[in-house]
C-alpha cells in the first residue's frame, strides 16, 4: 500500500512547478504549515527518508533532513542521488520538509538549493556541527566566529527568494548568543532553531542543553522586518526525552517549536499523542503506553516496511538502516545478547527478507516468553523511577522491550543518576567550557 502512495506521490512531485510567489514571513510560512509544533532534528545518517516517514506515522509535525554537504552536492550527481532522491520531499508523505545543508560558499549554497527547493519547504544552514571534519572544512559551527561570512550565506538564499532557515549553538555569554542569533535573522533567516548546548559539549561529555538561553533568545529576538508586529519564530532544541517534556520545554522557553534528536531515534513514539492524553503522569502514560513508547517487536515490523517500499529510490534509507535497528532495540539488546549476536552480521537484511522477518519473529516470542515466565519480573506497565526522579527532573521505569531514551553512561555514572552535577555545570559556563576542554574525548568524532 505505501507503495501506491509513493508512486502516486512521485507523480505530484515532478509536475510541481516552481513558486513564483513573494516570499512569506517567517510567521505567515509557520502557519501555513500548520504551526508544527514537534519536530524531528536533521541527524547524520538518521534522518533519512525511511525514518521521516516512520516518524511522521507516529505523530511528528516537522522533520529535517541529514546535513548535506553543499561543496559535493552541488557538483556530484551520485552523491545527490544517494542521498536526496525522486522520493525525498514527497509531498503528504515526506512533507513539511526541511532540507539541511553545510556550506561556507554562497554559489556552492545556492546551486545545491536550486536542485531541492521545489521538494521542501524551507533550506537550513548548519551552524551547529561540531566535528572535527567540520573545522577543517570549516562549517557548521566552526563559522561561529565568521558572522560576516554567516551574513553573506543567509543573505544570498534570501536574495535568491528561498525560504531559509539556520539551526545554532550558543556561546557561553548570554548575550552574545542573542547577537548572534539576531545577526541570522537579520540577513534574513525567517526561523531560527537554537541547539542550547555550547560547540564543545558534544559526544559522550554533552550534558544539558541550557533552556534560560533559548527563552532569552526568544524573548529578546526581533524579526528582520523591524516595523513587523509578528513574533520571530524560535524552535527550542535540547532536553526533549519524554513526551512531557514538549509541553513543558514549550512553556518554559515560549518557543514556537521543538525539535528532538537523540530523543526520537531511541523512541519514535516520542511525539505519538494528542492533548487530550495526560502524558504527565506513569498513570497517563502506562494508559497510551503502545503509542508513546512502542513495543520494539512491532516498531521495528513498520520501520522495515517502510524502508521495503522506498529503498529502490533511496539508498540513504538502507544504509541506515541497521544503525536504527541498534538505537531501536538498545535496552532489548542490552538483556537479550544472543538476538544481538544474530542480527549484528546480518547483512543481507534486504535480499533474504524472510531471514529477517524470521528474525524478527523470535524477538517477539522472547517478549513473550519474559513476560509469561517471569511476570513480577518484566510486567508491561510504566512506572516513576523514585530512586532517580527529582523535584527538578522526572524519570520512569520502562520495559525494556518497549522504546524508551538512552541515558550515556559517564565516568560510570548514568546520565539520569547525574542531573545535579549537569544542572551545576550550566551555571558558570566558562568553568564548563574549562571542564569540557580538559576532558580528553575517547569518543569518536561524535555530535
Ligand atoms: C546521530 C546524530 C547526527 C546529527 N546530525 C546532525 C546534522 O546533520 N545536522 C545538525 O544540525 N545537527 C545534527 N545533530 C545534532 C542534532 O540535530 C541535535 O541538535 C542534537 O542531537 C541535540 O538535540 P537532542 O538533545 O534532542 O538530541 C546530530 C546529532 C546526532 C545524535
Amino acid at each position: 500500500m505505501v507503495e501506491n502512495v509513493v508512486a502516486t506521490q512521485i507523480a505530484e512531485v515532478k509536475t510541481a512547478v516552481a513558486s513564483t510567489v513573494p516570499k512569506l514571513s517567517g510567521r505567515a510560512i509557520f502557519d501555513k504549515l500548520n504551526q508544527p509544533k514537534k519536530m524531528l532534528c536533521p541527524l547524520v545518517d538518521h534522518s533519512e527518508l525511511a525514518f521521516r516517514i516512520l516518524m511522521k506515522k507516529y505523530g511528528c509535525d516537522l522533520s529535517y533532513t541529514p546535513m548535506l554537504n553543499a561543496k559535493i552536492f552541488a557538483k556530484d550527481h551520485k552523491y545527490r542521488v544517494r542521498n536526496f532522491g525522486p522520493l525525498d520531499g514527497i509531498h503528504e508523505m515526506d512533507r513539511p520538509l526541511v532540507v539541511q545543508f553545510c556550506s561556507n560558499d554562497v554559489d556552492e549554497l545556492l546551486k545545491s538549493c536550486e536542485y531541492v527547493k521545489d521538494s521542501c519547504d524551507m533550506i537550513d544552514l548548519n551552524l551547529g556541527c561540531p566535528q572535527n571534519i567540520a573545522r577543517s572544512g570549516h562549517y557548521g559551527s566552526f563559522l561561529m566566529e565568521d558572522w560576516p561570512l554567516i551574513e553573506r550565506l543567509i543573505n544570498g538564499m534570501n536574495e535568491a527568494g528561498l525560504n531559509n532557515t539556520c539551526k545554532i549553538r550558543i556561546f557561553p555569554d548570554i548575550g552574545k548568543s542573542l547577537d548572534y542569533a539576531q545577526m541570522c535573522v537579520d540577513a534574513g533567516a525567517e526561523w531560527i532553531g537554537v541547539h542550547g548546548r555550547l560547540r564543545e559539549q558534544r559526544g559522550q561529555i554533552t550534558g544539558l542543553a541550557d533552556l534560560d538561553y533559548i527563552k532569552y533568545i526568544k524573548e529578546k529576538i526581533k524579526t528582520k522586518s523591524k516595523e513587523s508586529s509578528e513574533e520571530q519564530v524560535v524552535i527550542s532544541n535540547g532536553n526533549v526525552i519524554y513526551p512531557e517534556d514538549i509541553k513543558r520545554v514549550l512553556d518554559y522557553t515560549n518557543c514556537d517549536a521543538v525539535m528532538s534528536g537523540e530523543g526520537a531515534l531511541y523512541n519514535p513514539g516520542i511525539y505519538n499523542f494528542t492533548e487530550d492524553d495526560d502524558v504527565e503522569s506513569a498513570k497517563g502514560l502506562d494508559k497510551i503506553k503502545d503509542k508513546v513508547f512502542p513495543r520494539v517487536d512491532k516498531i521495528l515490523l513498520e520501520y522495515y516496511e517502510i524502508v521495503l517500499s522506498v529503498m529502490a529510490d533511496s539508498p540513504a534509507s538502507m544504509k541506515s538502516f541497521k544503525s536504527h535497528v541498534f538505537k531501536l532495540l538498545r535496552p532489548f539488546f542490552e538483556k537479550e545478547l544472543d538476538l544481538r549476536n544474530e542480527f549484528g552480521p546480518m547483512n543481507k537484511v534486504f535480499e533474504e527478507t524472510d531471514e529477517f522477518k524470521e528474525w524478527i519473529k523470535k524477538v517477539t516470542e522472547r517478549i513473550e516468553k519474559r513476560t509469561m515466565e517471569e511476570p513480577e519480573n518484566f510486567k508491561d506497565e510504566i512506572s516513576l523511577d523514585e530512586k532517580n526522579t527529582t523535584d527538578d527532573v522526572k524519570y520512569y521505569n520502562i520495559p525494556f522491550y518497549r522504546c524508551q531514551p538512552y541515558f550515556r553512561v559517564i565516568d560510570g555514572v548514568k546520565n539520569n543518576e547525574r542531573f545535579k552535577i549537569m544542572r551545576d555545570d550550566m551555571d558558570d559556563k566558562d568553568m564548563f567550557l574549562q571542564k569540557l576542554k580538559s576532558k580528553k574525548q575517547k569518543v569518536k568524532d561524535d555530535y
